[in-house]
């Protein structure tokens, strides 16, 4: 694929659960390089959309190609190939309990290459290292704080130095010195692996500060797209009301976050 090729294309893709639609027709596309965050109300469905971007739900109509290739039609074997590629932070089940974070980390590389143990412990603690966590390797999950095992996930998500990382509400739970820390380290991954990054989150006000381009979901489609500044001063209703979270306007929806306005530009 060409380097003017968006990463990740997504076209009217419809999915629900059962009965019930979640997604009536997304279309999106994420641009490599960047970081970009789609934002949406709880419950809007960006899990939902990041489960069929990585192939592990079907589409009912639609379809979605991640590095030129369309994840819906490929085998088995390709689509754990194409994953390869990818690092994810999951909003649910974070890290594995029993392991420690050297073995939480390690488990990615084991899983898809066959290094030997003295490569994986210099990548295990060169990642470690990246997120500023190097002395806890033996600790287990339980030993840490919930911001210190986000940032073991997060090393976790780059162990394999992929082309693309989501993060599915990395920022959920934190308190505001760890969410900067948070967010400087997905963008800091992001610049020096050269990655594209996708955030998927409800906290408007992180994702304004983190992110390059911005998509806004709402009632199922993208109500609104753009590179953040640009769309920070849309009169558009729909936008205006996303970012600025007001709790009435054209969106039938509140959004959990404060003001923005007189926050905006402030760097991470
Ligand atoms: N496995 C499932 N079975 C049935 N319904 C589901 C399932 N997963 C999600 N849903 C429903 O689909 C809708 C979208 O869920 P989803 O988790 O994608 O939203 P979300 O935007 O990620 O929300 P949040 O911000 O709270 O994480 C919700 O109404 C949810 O209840
Ligand atoms: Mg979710």
């Amino acid at each position: 694929m060409s380097n003017s090729e968006p990463l990740i294309e997504v076209q009217d893709l419809h999915f629900g659960y059962g009965k019930r639609p979640v997604l009536k027709g997304v279309s999106l596309r994420i641009p490599r390089g960047q970081v970009t965050a789609i934002l949406g109300a709880s419950g809007s469905g960006k899990t939902t959309l990041l489960q069929l971007i990585a192939g592990s739900l079907k589409p009912q109509r639609g379809s979605v190609r991640v590095f030129g290739q369309d994840v819906h039609a490929l085998s088995q074997e390709r689509l754990y190939a194409l994953r390869r590629r990818i690092g994810m932070m999951f909003q649910k089940g974070g890290l594995f309990t029993d392991l420690t974070v050297f073995e939480n980390i390690a488990y990615p590389i084991r899983e898809h290459t066959r290094f030997p143990e003295d490569v994986i412990r210099d990548l295990v603690i060169m990642k470690l290292e990246s997120v500023g966590l190097r002395g806890t390797h033996k600790q287990h999950p339980n030993e840490l704080s919930g911001g210190m095992a986000r940032r073991v996930a997060l090393a976790r998500a780059t162990a394999m130095d992929p082309d693309l990382m989501i993060f599915d509400e990395p920022f959920a739970g934190l308190d505001p010195i760890t969410l900067n820390v948070i967010c400087n380290l997905i963008r800091t991954l992001n610049d020096a692996l050269g990655s594209t990054s996708v955030v998927v989150t409800y906290d408007v006000k992180e994702a304004i500060k983190l992110a390059d381009y911005l998509f806004l979901m709402g009632n199922g489609v993208i109500v609104g797209e753009g590179p953040t500044q640009e769309l920070l001063a849309s009169k558009d209703p729909y936008v205006h009301q996303f970012l600025h979270a007001e709790p009435d306007g054209p969106v039938p929806f509140h959004l959990p976050a404060r003001k923005l306005a007189d926050e905006l530009g402030v760097p991470c």
